[in-house]
């Protein structure tokens, strides 16, 4: 099979140049190559390496009204992924070998992209739960700072909880403490949901308005959660990961921990990075997510942090909730937002608009491979990785409709939106996107 004519972005940069793939693996990537199969005609289109969302919530198992991983991936693949890496927060949530294999054998009887898996660490997690998570694949685990766990129903809340007997406390800088170094001497990273719960309780109030939300989840909850993890982080010698990074504080004080040696990475999102809370009136609760889309000056920093390559992972916590869920009074429609779909078009027009088109492949598919220890077969057009390949019209255009948006749920904080790009063709293993299953993606570098 060959991809013909193209503008292949390779690790070297941008190049006219040929795709030839056998067996689903790219094995030439040069100009003038002569085909003996199938030929995709790639003239006057960009030859992309296919997305790695790192940060979806597929819900499955747990919430199939919401999405599950056949809707997810349908979504993912119409947008030009073809890695999703699920968050542990569905039900049972992942906090064990068992439960991980379990949802694993689930997500591949649905999945029509590839995908991987979280594991969560809980305050009761040990070393030893999270090295049985590894040999059963986890890319590495996430602990959620302000989100105590219920043990009844064993899910992961969005509060921190108070005295009730069945809420086992959020994972604090202890439990990271406790358990980096098994984390550090498995090599898989560690990524934090960055919120202070003692911030968070200081300024608790109503959520009655916008304005409530902005101020009950203060940019100082971030910073204080990312400083102290970026401490435990560094003595350990563990790889911090941060999600959905949101704030101008939040990216200083990374930035500061980076100075003296943390190994750190950063995850925004092109809600953060094409939003501001200006835009509440016009999109409505769809933009209630945690953290918040802040202010203009926050999105300035953060597409500044992209620009100079302080952040270099943009994901999207796709977090469905349902469109009637979402439709109630803003004190009550739960937080988060779909947004797989989006993020390459989103980050496409981010890198153009910055002058430099081919950044949105390293964002959104080099660097967050490299993240989750997929960089020797996923994100790159290069000899020996999977041929996932997404073609990209320059000449289109997308104007975002919530109908055609596949995700179970349609509501999308970029409805209405123009992108001066359409994705044409989007292939998995070098077939067309639908063709054939997703397979789970598992670090390439894991410890025994
Ligand atoms: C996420 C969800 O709904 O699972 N919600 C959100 O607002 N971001 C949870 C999370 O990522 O913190
Ligand atoms: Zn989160």
């Amino acid at each position: 099979m060959l991809f013909k004519g193209g503008t292949v972005y390779t690790p070297e940069g941008a190049r006219h140049a040929d795709v030839l793939v056998a067996d689903g693996v790219i094995t030439r990537v040069e100009p003038g190559l002569e085909p003996s199969g199938r030929v995709v005609d790639a003239r006057g289109l960009y030859v992309l390496p296919g997305g790695v969302d790192v940060h979806v919530h597929s819900r499955d198992p747990g919430f199939p009204e919401k999405e599950d991983f056949a809707s997810l991936t349908e979504a993912a693949a119409a947008g030009g992924v073809t890695v999703v890496v699920d968050m542990p927060n569905t039900v049972p949530a992942v906090d064990s070998a068992g439960v991980l294999e379990a949802k694993a054998a689930l997500a591949r009887s649905k999945a029509r992209v590839d995908f991987g898996l979280w594991g969560l660490i809980r305050s009761s997690s040990t070393a030893q739960d999270l090295e049985e998570m590894a040999a059963a694949g986890a890319v590495g685990f996430k602990a959620y700072l302000a989100y105590s766990f219920s043990l009844s129903r064993k899910q992961v809340l969005y509060s921190p909880g108070v005295d009730d007997p069945d809420l086992e406390a959020p994972a604090d800088y202890g439990t990271l403490a406790r358990l980096a170094p098994a984390v550090a001497r498995l090599g898989l990273p560690l990524a934090i949901h960055a919120e202070d719960p003692t911030v968070l309780a200081a300024f608790q109030r109503p959520l009655l308005t916008y304005g409530d939300l902005l101020e009950s989840r203060p940019p100082e909850a971030e910073a204080v959660a990312l400083s102290a993890a970026a401490a435990v982080a560094r003595e350990a010698g563990v790889h911090l990961h941060v999600a959905h990074l949101s704030s101008a504080l939040g990216l200083q004080t990374a930035e500061d921990a980076m100075r003296v040696g943390t190994e750190l990475t950063l995850e925004t999102c092109p809600q953060f990075l094409l939003l501001s809370a200006d835009d509440f009136d016009r999109v409505g609760s769809a933009m209630k997510m945690l953290p918040p889309i802040r202010t203009a000056a926050d999105r300035a920093a953060l597409v500044d942090g992209l620009r100079r390559g302080v952040i270099s992972i943009v994901s999207t916590d796709h977090a469905p909730h349902t469109d009637e869920e979402k439709s109630r009074s803003f004190a009550e429609a739960p937080a988060g937002s779909p947004g797989v779909q989006t993020l390459y078009l989103s980050c496409l027009q981010l890198a153009k608009d910055m002058g430099d088109v081919w950044l949105a492949p390293r964002w959104v598919s080099e660097a967050p491979a490299r993240l989750v220890g997929l960089e020797q077969s996923k994100g790159a057009i290069a000899p020996g990785y999977d041929a996932d390949i997404a073609l990209v019209d320059p000449k289109g255009t997308t104007t975002v409709a919530a109908h055609e948006m596949r995700s179970r749920q349609r509501h999308s904080v970029m409805a209405g939106r123009r992108f001066d790009f359409a994705i044409r063709e989007v292939f998995l293993r070098g077939e067309l996107v639908g063709a054939t299953h997703g397979r789970m993606v598992r670090p390439a570098l894991v410890f025994g």
